[in-house]
């Protein structure tokens, strides 16, 4: 299965910095359907070193006709967020309708959202959203400095005393554990922020008792515990063999070079893209949400579209058999 996506011509018509090392960036969209959700994603066509490539960004809420994104410039990046900080007004790009699959359940008596530095996106439209419609929220919205806090003035008017933030270096630590005890049993949180984060709160989800369909997340796609280095795949039972460098998804190279991958969220969550793993020179750095701690210390999965090789060789099996691939 492959996402159908539905692309669209984009003009850039603003662009500006609004937080230390965040840029958001508005597009005038042909064709846009009107409306999306909070917690939306559009897909961008870039360029990274000259090769073509897709990143996902959360949307922005904004006037009809428009999509706006804000993106952290990552030192680690592997190059989408330094394509999008070079854009500038009357650039053309080409993005995709948005998607959701953040979306707010409407169900909960109280909502709990928890922002960790550029999670902020997804999860400012939904506190604008939820505060319009008169919902019971708090927001708790932690960095490691108020300086790279995006939406801060805007969030702090509309929200009052149902807003705090947590910075980091002025020693303001967020407690999950008293966050989700505070919550109605019927209470929801909706999380985005690093990989570190979103397992810290399933661990103290789990341990509070609550149903985890009542904890919603999103990570960041890029969020490794190791830097990207390049490495090499191999697929014996196609005969495949690829070299992923440190800017590209093992996904999007495999695709690249013709092997029938199934995927669709590419952003470590769906867990469509995982392969098995035969045999790695190194360690794997699993970026994805989808597997459990366990399952990644075992080593024998990893998501595709988001977990990498550290470096060296690395042998996979996608799964896939020619001999069930049924006659025409
Ligand atoms: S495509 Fe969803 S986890 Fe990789």
């Amino acid at each position: 299965m492959r996402s159908r996506l539905e692309w669209r011509k984009a003009r850039v018509v603003e662009a500006r910095t609004i937080a230390e090392d965040v840029r958001a960036v508005t597009f005038a969209v042909e064709g846009l359907r009107a409306g999306f959700d909070p917690g939306s994603h559009t897909n961008i066509r870039v360029q990274i070193n000259g090769d073509p490539a897709i990143r996902t960004y959360t949307v922005l809420p904004g006037p009809p006709g428009t999509l706006s994104i804000a993106v952290k410039l990552h030192p680690n990046s592997r190059g989408g967020s330094v394509f999008i900080w070079q854009l500038q007004p009357g650039d053309d790009i080409e993005l995709t309708e948005p998607e959701n699959r953040f979306e707010l359940s409407w169900r909960a008596s109280r909502y709990l959202l928890i922002a960790g530095g550029i999670g902020i996106t997804p999860i400012y439209g939904m506190a604008k959203t939820l505060a319009s419609r008169g919902q019971r929220l708090r927001l708790a919205y932690a960095a490691k400095s108020r300086h790279q806090m995006a939406f801060v003035d805007e969030l702090a008017a509309l929200l009052g005393d149902r807003l705090q933030f947590f910075a980091q270096e002025d020693g303001e630590a967020l407690d999950l554990d008293s966050e989700f005890a505070a919550l109605p049993p019927d209470g929801e949180a909706y999380i985005c922020g690093p990989l570190g984060l979103l397992e810290a709160a399933r661990q103290a989800w789990q341990k509070s008792g609550r149903s985890m369909s009542r904890l919603r997340y999103e990570v960041f796609g890029d969020n490794g515990r190791f830097a990207e280095q390049a490495f090499d795949v191999e697929v014996p039972q196609l005969g495949a063999r690829v070299r992923v460098r440190a800017d590209q998804s093992m996904l999007d190279v495999l695709v690249e070079a013709g092997v029938d991958m199934v995927f669709d969220c590419r952003r470590g969550e769906c867990g469509l893209c995982a392969v098995n793993i035969v045999e790695a020179d190194g360690m794997i750095d699993h970026r994805d949400v989808f597997f459990s701690e366990a399952e990644r210390q075992e080593n024998s999965r990893m998501c595709a579209c988001v977990s990498r090789a550290c470096g060296g060789r690395i042998v996979i099996d996608t799964g896939y058999r020619s001999d069930l691939t049924p006659a025409e």
